[in-house]
This record gives structure tokens, C-alpha cells and sequence, in this order.
């Protein structure tokens, strides 16, 4: 489909984690995969490593929380990347971060900050990106959202809502999209390990002492501790996304790692209010 390449796949935020393994892999298994990182020389290591016997890995400075007309921004690159490799085959919209607080105490411009790069970033890439899929009758588009996407836990209430519009944006988009030959699929990691937990962005006044929750959030970070060491490799996704992108049929949710799983299957299961009390216990 493209050239010799088996597709061309662009995957935002390949600096580091989930993207950079699934940039890597997708490269030993034959497909171009271009990767964004707002920063290229956050690239250039993954860029060695991938080209060492040929190009295969195209890395791009994007920093896709630019609004659309300033200089650098989504809207501006990706209609000359489409030109540059003729086709993009699949997008893995997997940049992201979680802000972290009790919701009282995040500003409205913190969780706006949130969307736009969980939420408003995937709804624009895959905006630009749908028309050239739908001509050519095949696309896929994945986004890495989070078993945080269907189970909202104590404190993590910002970056749960970016994730919960994230799945109603993949779900609407996947009917529009399949009488046309473009699929859409969320995956909903649980712990993995990245520098995810260490890149989280703590609100300016998660630990005020105007609040009154200091208590629960020592609780929480006593738990958390525990949950911390239940952790798997990436490499685990990088190889769903290769199955999702030869599936003919893929599904809309791929909940992944033992934690997802449960936490996914608790809430179908349970009464919400068991649930709730459940999760609240294991949260804080
Ligand atoms: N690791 C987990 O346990 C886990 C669980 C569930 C879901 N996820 C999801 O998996 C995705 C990848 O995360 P990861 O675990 O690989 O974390 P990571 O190691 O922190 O990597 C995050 C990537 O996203 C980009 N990014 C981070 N903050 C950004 C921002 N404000 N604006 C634009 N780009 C930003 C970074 O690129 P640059 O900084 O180079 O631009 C980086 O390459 C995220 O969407 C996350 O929500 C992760």
C-alpha cells in the first residue's frame, strides 16, 4: 500500500513510552512510521536506531497543542506530510499526559490544557486525515486512551474526563467512518512502563492547604505505591496496534493489561454503587 512498505503509520508523541516502543517496533516489522515529538531532538535516538539499515523512521517537531493558524501548527503540516509520503495509512493519536488533583482545586485553564491535547489534538489529526483515508477506502485510526477512559478513580477526575470524551469521540467516529473503509479503535491501557506517572502534571492546587483533602491524598499516595509495582511492558501494545492495523475487522475497545480487564468488567458487573465503594476503598 505504500511503496515498499507494508503502510505508513504517524504516531503523535514517539519520544517516549507507548509511541516510541510501538514507533521501533512497527519499523523491525516493516512499516514507515512517521513520529512526532515536540521536541526532534527527543527523536533523534529512536531515529538511529530504527534507520540503522534503512529509512524507515521519519521523526517531525510538532507540537500539536499549537492553535490552528500559528506557525507550526497541525493544520499546517500535516496536508505536506500526506504529500511527502503519499498516503498516511494509520494514525495512532497517542500523545498525551494526565493532570492530577482533586477536581475542586484544578483551574478551568489547567483541564482546558488537558483536552486540548488528550481530546481536541486526535479530533483535529483525525479531522485532516479522514478525507485521504475515505478516497482511498482503508484507514485506521487508534487512540491510546486508558482503562481511565471507562473507570473515573478519586483525583485522577481531570484526566479521566479527557479520556471518557476521548472513547465517545472514537466510538461516534468509528460508525461514521466504517461504511467507508476507516476503522476506529480505542486501546485502554492499565499501568504501564513508561514515564507516564513521572510526567504527570500535578495541578497548581491539588495540595492546597485551603482544601481539605490532604488526608485522603496521603491515603491515596500510600495505595498508590502498591498499584505502582503492577506494571507491564509496552511492547505489548506496540504489538496490538500491528494487530489492530491487519485486522480486516477490528473492535472498537481493546482494554489491555489485568487491571483494565477487571476494572472494565467490575463496572459491567457490578451495582455502581458496590462499584463506587470499591473503587474509592482501592483508590484512597
Ligand atoms: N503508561 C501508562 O500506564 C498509560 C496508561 C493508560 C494510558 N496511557 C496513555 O498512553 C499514551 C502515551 O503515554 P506513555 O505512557 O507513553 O507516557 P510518556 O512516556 O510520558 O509519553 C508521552 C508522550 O506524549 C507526548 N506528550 C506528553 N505530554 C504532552 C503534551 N502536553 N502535549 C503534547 N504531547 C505530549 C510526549 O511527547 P513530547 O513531550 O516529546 O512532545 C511523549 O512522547 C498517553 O495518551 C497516555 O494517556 C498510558
Amino acid at each position: 500500500m505504500s511503496g515498499n512498505f507494508r503502510k505508513t503509520v504517524f504516531i503523535t508523541g514517539a519520544s517516549s513510552g507507548i509511541g516510541k516502543i510501538a514507533s521501533l517496533y512497527l519499523c523491525e516489522k516493516g512499516y514507515k512510521v512517521i513520529g512526532s515529538s515536540r521536541k526532534l531532538g527527543r527523536l533523534e535516538a529512536l531515529a538511529t536506531e530504527a534507520n540503522k539499515t534503512r529509512e524507515r523512521f521519519f521523526p517531525i517537531e510538532l507540537d500539536i497543542n499549537l492553535k490552528n493558524g500559528e506557525p507550526g501548527c497541525i493544520e499546517e503540516v500535516l496536508p505536506t506530510l500526506i504529500d511527502q509520503h503519499n498516503s498516511i495509512d494509520v494514525l495512532v493519536n497517542n500523545a498525551g499526559y494526565g493532570l492530577w488533583g482533586p477536581l475542586e482545586s484544578i483551574s478551568v485553564s489547567e483541564m482546558e490544557d488537558q483536552f486540548k491535547t488528550n481530546v481536541f489534538a486526535p479530533f483535529r489529526l483525525s479531522k485532516l486525515l479522514i478525507s485521504n483515508m475515505r478516497e482511498r477506502g482503508y484507514g485506521r485510526i487508534i487512540n491510546i486512551s486508558s482503562v481511565a477512559g471507562w473507570v473515573a478513580t478519586p483525583f485522577n477526575g481531570a484526566y479521566a474526563s479527557s479520556k471518557f470524551a476521548l472513547e465517545a469521540q472514537t466510538e461516534a467516529l468509528r460508525m461514521e467512518l466504517w461504511p467507508f473503509g476507516v476503522t476506529v479503535s480505542s486501546i485502554q491501557p492499565g499501568l504501564f512502563d513508561t514515564d507516564f506517572q513521572s510526567n504527570m502534571v500535578q495541578g497548581m492546587d491539588a495540595e492546597s492547604e485551603e482544601l481539605p483533602y490532604k488526608n485522603l491524598i496521603n491515603r491515596y499516595r500510600r495505595k498508590h505505591k502498591k498499584w505502582r509495582k503492577v506494571i507491564h511492558d509496552p511492547i505489548r501494545i506496540a504489538k496490538l496496534i500491528e494487530r489492530i492495523i491487519e485486522s480486516d475487522r477490528p473492535r472498537l475497545r481493546y482494554p489491555i493489561g489485568f487491571e483494565a480487564r477487571a476494572g472494565i468488567l467490575g463496572s459491567k458487573i457490578f451495582p455502581e454503587r458496590i462499584y463506587q465503594w470499591m473503587i474509592s476503598r482501592t483508590s484512597m
